[in-house]
């Protein structure tokens, strides 16, 4: 007997998918059909997947031409599988011509032409249409936003908006947008969505504006620096039916949701500490730039010409600088999804700078009914960047950067006990932001678990009461 396998997401069943397998059969007798999971799918970077992946084995199973069904969970699977089924052909669509044949040393690869003019990605633009994006603002992130946003489909950014028109203008030659305005109010006419990549400052009123006019928006981190500014923001994009997230990358990264899932599981029993930290230290060559700075992307060096408020906007107390605005929603965020919202009492002790008006390093301690946390944020002191989840039976170490979880380590007294695990954190992270945001608003969905309006609201929380120097010891 002659064992054929194949693989795909097989997301949206479709003609090409039906006429790949009819052709994979016929190449042996049996047929097995591996379908991605979609775990494997986000750790490739393959987001926006619409399908669940028992729906995804449904429709082939529906198509009649599979013999076996299996999962494909991880790289480096396919050669095990081969062995494991005893498989004579390897059959896949043209469009991975000569990427399998690293097989060619386990049995045949056979590369089937492709369907012309059919695929899920297609279909998944005419189901929920192209979103239409513009960026606010023109910095260093909102480059790497662009570039990130090309991994998620469904999704068009088109143009930019900005106060500065000649540096709006480069901005979108070297993207190659389509339109770039100075005026708000014309531009949120042109986009379904933006994204505001702008100064902490100036998000409240470019959030309201947009929600008010039935835009979408995906904000920089913290929104806003006000609680009730972030109720009010998150109650207006209810009261208009669109989305208002927060991007902050690490919620919506697979390795850091399955970090919070192993820490909950019970595995290191009852959770008692959580210590993580945050520093960044603007001595970093691109804070201090003169006019250029050369800024890495998934596409190699670009050069970036940040705006005057960018350069300095880290230690400016009038631009809401400082190293709790600027780094801690990253530790809070992990303490917040790990022990929850109801804080009973917080503490801040923090170094101040020269002119006492920025905290350049900053340890926020949190008390709850049954745990304690810290969080460590610096702008001016280095530290270890590195997270620690302690609890009855373990507890979980996560090597800096923690904020990108690609490997964490479950430990225990007995350290015969330990687990490693691994994820992939795909570029800048940026793109799980950006498929979540895409995603809640094909599925009309207000509200994810990745990060709620009252998780956000509850760190937003956090940072103001620094603000208005609550149980602030500076030393
Ligand atoms: N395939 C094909 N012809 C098409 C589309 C897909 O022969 N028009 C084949 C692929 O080459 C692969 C299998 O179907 O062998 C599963 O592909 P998958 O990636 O799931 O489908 P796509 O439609 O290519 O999905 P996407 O647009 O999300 O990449």
């Amino acid at each position: 007997m002659k064992k054929v396998i194949t693989y795909g997401t097989y997301d949206l069943f479709h003609k090409g998918h039906y006429r790949l397998l009819k052709r994979a059969k016929e190449l042996g007798d049996y047929l097995i059909v591996g379908v991605t999971t979609d775990n494997y799918d986000d750790s490739r970077g393959k987001l926006n997947v619409q399908e669940s992946l028992m729906k995804r084995i449904e429709n082939i199973r529906n198509s009649g031409l599979a013999d076996e069904i299996i999962i494909e969970e991880y790289e480096g699977q396919k050669i095990n599988d081969i062995q494991k089924y005893d498989i004579d052909i390897f059959a896949i669509g043209s469009d991975w011509l000569g990427k399998f044949d690293y097989l060619k040393e386990y049995c045949e690869v056979v590369y089937l032409e492709r369907t012309k003019g059919v695929s899920s990605t297609e279909l998944r633009a005419q189901n929920n249409g192209i979103l239409n994006l513009g960026v606010v603002g023109y910095g260093r992130i909102a480059n790497r936003f662009i570039q990130e946003s090309k991994f998620v489909s469904g999704v068009n950014v088109e143009g930019a908006f900005g106060r500065n028109e000649d540096s709006l203008k480069k901005f979108i030659e070297r993207h190659e947008l389509k339109f770039y305005s100075t005026n708000y109010e014309e531009f949120l006419k042109n986009v379904n969505a933006v994204y505001i990549a702008t100064p902490h400052l100036t998000h409240y009123e470019y959030a309201k504006k947009a929600i008010q006019n039935g835009v979408h928006v995906l904000c920089e981190k913290p929104i806003v620096l006000d609680a009730n500014q972030a109720k009010e923001l998150y109650e207006l994009a209810k009261d208009k039916n669109v989305i208002l997230l927060e991007a902050i990358k690490t919620a919506y990264s697979p390795g850091f949701i399955r970090l919070k899932n192993v820490a909950k599981s019970g595995l290191i029993g009852k959770i008692k500490n959580i210590d993580a930290t945050f520093t960044k230290l603007i001595t970093d060559k691109n804070h201090f730039a003169e006019d250029k700075c050369i800024e890495k992307d998934g596409f190699g060096e670009v050069e970036v010409t940040p705006g005057i408020e960018e350069r300095i906007r880290e230690l400016n107390s009038k631009k809401g600088g400082g190293s709790i605005t600027e780094l801690a929603t990253y530790p809070l965020l992990a303490i917040i999804k790990l022990l929850g919202t109801n804080i009973e009492d917080i503490d801040f002790f923090s170094y101040f700078d020269k002119n006492d008006k920025v905290d350049m390093f900053t340890k926020v301690n949190l008390r709850y009914k049954d745990a304690i946390a810290t969080a460590k944020v610096g702008l001016g002191v280095k530290s270890e960047g590195d997270l620690i989840i302690s609890g009855t039976k373990g507890y979980i170490y996560v090597p800096s950067p923690w904020w990108k979880t690609e490997y964490f380590e479950i430990r225990f007294e007995n350290f015969s006990n330990n687990k490693k695990h691994y994820y992939k954190f795909e570029g800048d992270g940026l793109r799980y932001e950006i498929a979540e945001f895409v995603s809640m608003i094909n599925n009309n969905r207000l509200e994810t678990y990745k990060l709620t309006s009252e998780e956000s609201i509850a760190i937003i929380n956090i940072i103001e009461k620094f603000l208005k120097g609550y149980n602030l010891k500076k030393i």
